[in-house]
């Protein structure tokens, strides 16, 4: 018997890195998932493949940043999958190439959105969980190359970045203390520098990937199921007592 056998995820940036991870897990336990991304093709991809090793999966494209969008995509989940009792907020863009309005907009009112609109039908369905991805810069503020601080535009972007994951805390503790005694249990995980393609401008470089690596006590990158996995645990009933935390999965970065 698998840990999510008979329950409904709902994964937002299905598509790639850790989204994509996260599918594959609640997939292997047991779980339906309906895998959202703006890029539908690459949801779709990653659907076929949770289908391909026996799951039941569906998919559609989905812009987190439009309030409506993400209650129609909800219940959509509901009714086409027959239930809905775990929602992974995790679509997010990076902050370097990004404006303020532009990051924020994905990665601050995308999961307020998605908060907003899971938690009452999480609850009205008899309760659930909801996973954030937030970021170690939930926590602490990023350690960037020299460069990076002395050019406005990486700096009003990595800002951006920092500013909408400590939002995003901020939102994981709120929902949390809402939603307690109605049987929705609200947490985030905070990921190191993982590699998916979101860090590939920053490992690209000359010296990149060794820099990163340098800013982890563990001295390496994270994987993306090394993220998976703690989403996994915090949305299944091992963690039925854990609710409103920001839990860091980052090789100690957030650590000193
Ligand atoms: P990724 O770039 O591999 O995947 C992000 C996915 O989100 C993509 O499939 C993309 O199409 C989708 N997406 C982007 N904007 C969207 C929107 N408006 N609506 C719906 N989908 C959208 O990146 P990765 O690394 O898997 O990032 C996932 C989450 O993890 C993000 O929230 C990111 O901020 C966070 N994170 C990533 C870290 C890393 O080192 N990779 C570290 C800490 C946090």
């Amino acid at each position: 018997m698998g840990t999510f056998d008979g329950r409904v995820a709902f994964v937002t940036g299905a598509g790639s890195g850790i989204g994509h991870a996260m599918a594959l897990d609640l997939a292997a336990g047991g779980a339906a998932v309906m895998c959202a991304d703006i890029n539908e093709q690459s949801a779709q991809a990653t659907a076929a493949r949770l289908e391909e090793q026996g799951a039941t999966a569906a998919a559609l494209g989905l812009d987190v940043a439009d309030s409506d969008a993400v209650k129609d995509a909800l219940e959509r989940t509901r009714t086409d999958l027959g239930g809905l009792h775990i929602v992974m907020n995790n679509a997010g863009v990076g902050g370097s190439g990004h404006g303020w309005a532009q990051t924020t907009d994905v990665n601050l009112d995308g999961v307020f959105f998605g908060l907003k609109h899971a938690c009452p039908l999480l609850a009205e369905g008899g309760g659930g969980a909801v996973v954030n991805t937030a970021s170690i810069a939930g926590l602490n503020a990023l350690v960037r190359p020299a460069q990076y601080d002395e050019d406005p535009v990486l700096l009003e972007g990595i800002s951006a970045y920092v500013a909408a994951k400590h939002g995003v805390v901020g939102l994981t503790r709120q929902f949390a203390v809402a939603f307690a005694q109605r049987g929705v249990r609200v947490n985030a995980v905070c990921p190191g520098y993982i590699v998916t393609p979101m860090t590939e401008p920053a490992r690209t470089p000359e010296g990149g990937t060794q820099f990163l690596e340098n800013l982890h006590p563990m001295g390496r990158l994270g994987d993306a199921h090394e993220v998976s996995s703690v989403a996994a645990f915090l949305a299944s009933d091992a963690a039925s007592f854990v609710t409103g935390t920001a839990v860091p999965v980052d090789g100690g970065y957030s650590a000193r």
